[in-house]
């Protein structure tokens, strides 16, 4: 330790008079009077060199790597509860962008780097009020990608931390719940939100909950307080997220196809979210598969500042076009974008704010930056989200 405190003080010394290590012994008030003298310099500059490096390690983010050491900027105590985050982990619909398997023009062109995409992974955001405190809204099956691509939600506070405090989950869709098995290493219980029927489906007919029994365990929150009407849940506020409030509602759709009530649909199997900041009332709307536009969605809607609501196709028949599926997006729980009663006309309906399609299939032309369907959306003011997009409200 002395030696090491010798070196330290020594590096000043031989830094500000560069090499002539002689005038540095001489003048330096602490030099090394050993006869390990002249190791000194060179001991020093090596230790010096160490110290940089690391530095710029520990807090440059250039090179595109995650920065796992780095702590999440921290806001003024006054700002905290005032600010609600949403960032778009996923924003693609199930399979991705390009799926693995797929060759449609979107697919093909984005590997050729023949037109103007972006790549996308499935379907998640995460919702915060300070930076550093995360729920998880969906479990993508491409969760620890978006864990990498995301530093904020690895604030590095222990030797295994994790910025997500919790999970909810809007339906039981593999895309939804399959990240769930990523999560499986946590040190605590993991707080999971959902309702009743999804709560069956993971342990039943896709029983994550009870595989994650065997590792981390599952504390499971209900999603209940169903209203008398049927058009929404108890609101929720998650232990350790201060200043925001979930509205949990039922949409109409099915239960996914390996559930054991696929063919009996009940409230619970599919839902919305209204996320609200407390202390300014600001509210999201996030409700990536949307079948039909019931009455109480559209009061969601018009209520929102911002919508992130589905934009999986932009026709109802586009993946029949293509030869990939028999299935139209209203078999599969979707609205289409376009043409009478699709998205655009809902959304142009609904007045000023900010609108933006999220869970986009690779299928639909909007993924393509340059094409005439993106244009539409823009004259018609809505976004189409992306990975790493971030909502501030
Ligand atoms: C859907 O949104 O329709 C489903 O998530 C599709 C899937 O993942 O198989
Ligand atoms: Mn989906
Ligand atoms: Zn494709």
């Amino acid at each position: 330790m002395v030696r090491f405190g010798v070196q330290r003080q020594t590096a000043g010394a031989y830094i500000k008079i560069g090499e002539n290590a002689a005038a540095a012994r001489e003048n330096s008030s602490l030099a090394w009077r050993t006869s390990k003298i002249d190791y000194a310099p060179v001991t020093v500059l090596i230790w010096t060199s160490a110290v940089l490096i690391h530095r710029e390690r520990r807090h440059s983010n250039v090179s595109g790597q995650p920065n796992y050491t780095a702590r999440p900027r921290r806001t003024n105590e006054n700002d905290i509860l005032k600010i609600m985050k949403i960032l778009v982990l996923g924003s693609a619909a199930g399979g991705g962008y390009p799926q693995w398997n797929c060759n449609c023009p979107n697919c093909a062109g984005l590997r050729k780097g023949s037109i103007n995409a972006k790549p996308r992974t499935q379907s998640s955001i995460a919702v915060s009020s300070n930076g550093t405190d995360w729920v998880l809204i969906n479990a993508s099956p491409d969760i620890l990608q978006q864990i990498r691509s995301n530093p904020a939600l690895q604030p590095a506070r222990a030797i295994r931390d994790s910025g997500i405090a919790a999970v909810m989950v809007m339906d039981a869709q593999i895309d939804h719940i399959t990240g769930l098995l990523m999560l499986r290493e946590g040190r605590k219980k993991m707080n999971l939100y959902c309702t009743e029927s999804v709560w069956d489906d993971l342990n039943h007919g896709l029983p994550l909950a009870k595989v994650l029994s065997h590792y981390c365990g599952v504390e499971r929150h209900a999603i209940e307080g169903l209203s008398a009407d049927e058009t929404h849940f108890a609101p929720i506020e998650v232990p350790g997220i201060d200043g925001i409030r979930f509205h949990p509602m039922p949409l109409k759709s099915k239960a996914p196809p390996y559930s054991p009530h696929r063919n009996n649909p009940g409230p619970g199997d599919n839902n919305g979210l209204m996320i609200e900041s407390i202390a300014t009332g600001k509210k999201v709307f996030y409700a990536p598969g949307l079948g039909e536009i019931e009455p109480h969605v559209l009061q969601a809607m018009q209520q929102a500042d911002c919508v992130l609501v589905d934009g999986t196709v932009w026709t109802g028949d586009e993946m029949i076009t293509l030869g990939l599926t028999q299935k139209t997006a209203a078999d599969m729980g979707h609205l289409q974008v376009s043409g009478p009663g699709g998205m655009i006309e809902v959304l142009d309906g609904i007045g000023a704010r900010r609108k933006v399609l999220i869970h986009i299939n690779n299928t639909n032309p909007i993924l393509n930056e340059d094409s005439a369907e993106r244009a539409t959306l823009a004259q018609h003011g809505i976004e189409v989200a992306f990975d790493g997009m971030e909502i501030e409200l």
